[in-house]
Protein backbone atom coordinates (compact mmCIF):
# COMPACT_ATOMS: atom_id res chain seq x y z
CA UNK A 1 0.00 0.00 0.00
CA UNK A 2 2.79 2.20 1.14
CA UNK A 3 4.70 2.07 -2.03
CA UNK A 4 1.50 3.35 -4.43
CA UNK A 5 1.20 6.01 -2.02
CA UNK A 6 5.06 7.05 -2.94
CA UNK A 7 4.07 6.09 -6.98
CA UNK A 8 1.34 8.95 -6.58
CA UNK A 9 3.13 11.43 -4.79
CA UNK A 10 6.13 10.66 -7.40
CA UNK A 11 3.67 11.06 -10.76
CA UNK A 12 1.49 14.33 -8.97
CA UNK A 13 4.56 16.16 -8.55
CA UNK A 14 6.06 15.07 -11.94
CA UNK A 15 3.07 16.95 -13.47
CA UNK A 16 3.38 19.74 -11.60
CA UNK A 17 7.25 19.66 -12.62
CA UNK A 18 6.32 20.02 -16.30
CA UNK A 19 3.89 22.73 -16.07
CA UNK A 20 5.32 24.73 -13.06
CA UNK A 21 9.31 24.73 -13.97
CA UNK A 22 11.05 24.35 -17.20
CA UNK A 23 12.05 20.08 -17.58
CA UNK A 24 15.07 19.05 -15.07
CA UNK A 25 17.40 17.36 -17.26
CA UNK A 26 17.21 14.46 -14.72
CA UNK A 27 13.93 13.68 -13.52
CA UNK A 28 13.36 11.34 -10.79
CA UNK A 29 13.51 7.51 -11.54
CA UNK A 30 11.16 4.33 -10.16
CA UNK A 31 10.88 1.40 -10.84
CA UNK A 32 7.62 -0.61 -10.77
CA UNK A 33 5.63 -2.38 -12.98
CA UNK A 34 3.18 0.30 -13.67
CA UNK A 35 3.78 2.60 -16.70
CA UNK A 36 6.59 5.31 -15.91
CA UNK A 37 4.39 8.73 -14.52
CA UNK A 38 7.90 10.09 -16.61
CA UNK A 39 6.70 9.22 -19.82
CA UNK A 40 5.93 12.70 -22.14
CA UNK A 41 2.92 13.11 -23.44
CA UNK A 42 1.63 13.30 -27.22
CA UNK A 43 0.22 16.82 -26.08
CA UNK A 44 4.20 17.84 -24.54
CA UNK A 45 5.85 15.63 -27.73
CA UNK A 46 3.10 18.36 -29.85
CA UNK A 47 4.08 21.16 -28.27
CA UNK A 48 8.04 20.96 -28.19
CA UNK A 49 7.22 20.07 -32.00
CA UNK A 50 5.20 22.80 -32.37
CA UNK A 51 8.13 24.77 -30.23
CA UNK A 52 10.87 23.83 -33.12
CA UNK A 53 8.61 23.99 -36.08
CA UNK A 54 8.21 28.09 -34.79
CA UNK A 55 11.67 28.47 -34.44
CA UNK A 56 13.03 27.16 -37.62
CA UNK A 57 10.38 29.67 -38.89
CA UNK A 58 11.15 33.14 -37.13
CA UNK A 59 15.48 32.05 -38.80
CA UNK A 60 13.50 31.48 -41.79
CA UNK A 61 11.74 34.81 -41.72
CA UNK A 62 14.43 36.71 -40.06
CA UNK A 63 16.79 35.93 -43.32
CA UNK A 64 13.84 37.50 -45.31
CA UNK A 65 11.87 34.00 -46.68
CA UNK A 66 8.49 33.43 -47.07
CA UNK A 67 8.24 30.09 -44.73
CA UNK A 68 5.32 28.29 -43.69
CA UNK A 69 4.36 25.95 -40.44
CA UNK A 70 4.20 22.34 -40.56
CA UNK A 71 2.47 21.72 -37.61
CA UNK A 72 -1.08 21.01 -37.26
CA UNK A 73 -2.70 22.99 -34.51
CA UNK A 74 -5.74 21.40 -34.56
CA UNK A 75 -3.86 18.26 -32.40
CA UNK A 76 -4.13 20.70 -29.20
CA UNK A 77 -7.30 19.11 -29.41
CA UNK A 78 -7.02 15.48 -29.79
CA UNK A 79 -3.25 14.75 -28.27
CA UNK A 80 -3.47 13.25 -25.06
CA UNK A 81 -2.25 15.51 -22.26
CA UNK A 82 -0.06 14.86 -18.98
CA UNK A 83 -2.69 16.03 -16.95
CA UNK A 84 -6.77 16.20 -18.84
CA UNK A 85 -7.45 19.04 -16.18
CA UNK A 86 -5.26 20.90 -17.94
CA UNK A 87 -7.19 20.57 -21.45
CA UNK A 88 -11.35 20.13 -20.37
CA UNK A 89 -11.40 24.21 -19.19
CA UNK A 90 -13.23 26.56 -21.52
CA UNK A 91 -10.18 28.46 -21.36
CA UNK A 92 -8.15 25.98 -22.80
CA UNK A 93 -10.93 25.80 -25.75
CA UNK A 94 -10.55 29.53 -26.10
CA UNK A 95 -7.22 29.69 -26.55
CA UNK A 96 -6.98 26.86 -28.37
CA UNK A 97 -9.32 28.27 -31.12
CA UNK A 98 -7.50 31.82 -30.97
CA UNK A 99 -4.10 29.95 -31.39
CA UNK A 100 -5.77 28.10 -34.97
CA UNK A 101 -7.30 31.29 -35.96
CA UNK A 102 -4.20 33.22 -35.44
CA UNK A 103 -2.18 29.93 -37.50
CA UNK A 104 -4.49 30.43 -40.18
CA UNK A 105 -4.00 34.46 -40.49
CA UNK A 106 -0.45 33.65 -40.49
CA UNK A 107 -0.26 31.55 -43.58
CA UNK A 108 -3.04 33.78 -45.39
CA UNK A 109 -0.79 36.67 -44.78
CA UNK A 110 1.46 38.92 -47.15
CA UNK A 111 5.22 38.84 -47.20
CA UNK A 112 5.09 42.50 -45.85
CA UNK A 113 2.92 41.58 -43.01
CA UNK A 114 4.44 38.10 -42.51
CA UNK A 115 6.56 38.83 -39.21
CA UNK A 116 3.48 40.78 -37.24
CA UNK A 117 1.38 38.01 -37.85
CA UNK A 118 4.37 35.53 -36.45
CA UNK A 119 4.31 37.83 -33.34
CA UNK A 120 0.64 37.41 -32.92
CA UNK A 121 1.21 33.87 -33.14
CA UNK A 122 3.78 33.71 -30.64
CA UNK A 123 1.55 35.80 -28.69
CA UNK A 124 -0.91 33.51 -28.64
CA UNK A 125 0.91 30.61 -27.04
CA UNK A 126 1.64 33.01 -24.57
CA UNK A 127 -1.69 33.75 -23.91
CA UNK A 128 -2.43 30.14 -23.24
CA UNK A 129 0.53 29.31 -21.63
CA UNK A 130 -0.50 32.36 -18.86
CA UNK A 131 -3.38 30.35 -17.53
CA UNK A 132 -2.80 26.59 -18.33
CA UNK A 133 1.12 25.89 -18.03
CA UNK A 134 3.49 29.03 -17.30
CA UNK A 135 6.58 27.03 -17.06
CA UNK A 136 7.34 27.28 -20.40
CA UNK A 137 6.89 30.74 -20.98
CA UNK A 138 10.61 31.47 -20.72
CA UNK A 139 11.44 29.26 -23.32
CA UNK A 140 8.33 30.76 -25.77
CA UNK A 141 9.99 34.00 -25.23
CA UNK A 142 12.90 33.31 -27.48
CA UNK A 143 10.15 33.09 -30.51
CA UNK A 144 9.89 36.93 -30.75
CA UNK A 145 12.12 38.82 -32.65
CA UNK A 146 14.18 40.88 -30.68
CA UNK A 147 15.51 37.51 -28.85
C1 LIG B 1 -4.48 26.20 -25.90
C2 LIG B 1 -3.36 26.23 -24.98
C3 LIG B 1 -1.96 26.19 -25.49
C4 LIG B 1 -1.42 26.82 -26.61
C5 LIG B 1 -2.12 27.72 -27.61
C6 LIG B 1 -0.02 26.48 -26.64
N1 LIG B 1 0.29 25.66 -25.60
FE1 LIG B 1 2.13 24.87 -25.18
N2 LIG B 1 1.33 23.72 -23.68
C7 LIG B 1 0.01 23.76 -23.27
C8 LIG B 1 -0.19 22.74 -22.26
C9 LIG B 1 -1.51 22.44 -21.54
C10 LIG B 1 1.06 22.10 -22.08
C11 LIG B 1 1.38 20.89 -21.15
C12 LIG B 1 1.31 19.63 -22.01
C13 LIG B 1 1.52 18.36 -21.23
O1 LIG B 1 2.33 18.34 -20.29
O2 LIG B 1 0.90 17.35 -21.60
C14 LIG B 1 2.00 22.77 -22.97
C15 LIG B 1 3.37 22.46 -23.04
C16 LIG B 1 4.29 23.17 -23.80
C17 LIG B 1 5.73 22.99 -23.76
C18 LIG B 1 6.48 22.02 -22.85
C19 LIG B 1 6.54 20.64 -23.49
C20 LIG B 1 7.38 19.69 -22.66
O3 LIG B 1 8.53 19.47 -23.03
O4 LIG B 1 6.86 19.19 -21.63
C21 LIG B 1 6.28 23.85 -24.68
C22 LIG B 1 7.76 24.04 -25.02
C23 LIG B 1 5.18 24.56 -25.31
N3 LIG B 1 3.99 24.14 -24.74
C24 LIG B 1 5.33 25.50 -26.32
C25 LIG B 1 4.26 26.11 -26.99
C26 LIG B 1 4.42 26.95 -28.16
C27 LIG B 1 5.74 27.33 -28.82
C28 LIG B 1 3.16 27.34 -28.53
C29 LIG B 1 2.74 28.18 -29.71
C30 LIG B 1 3.32 27.84 -30.99
C31 LIG B 1 2.22 26.75 -27.57
N4 LIG B 1 2.93 26.00 -26.66
C32 LIG B 1 0.85 26.95 -27.61
C33 LIG B 1 -0.97 24.62 -23.73
C34 LIG B 1 -0.86 25.44 -24.86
Amino acid sequence: MKLWLLILAVGAFTILLSCVAEKPEESPKITTTVQSPNEDSELALLMRFMYDDMYRVKSELEAGKRASLEHDPKEMFTAEPTDSAQVSTESYKAFGQAYIAAYNTFHQAEQANLKEHFEVLVHSCMTCHQTTCPGPMRRIQNLYFDN
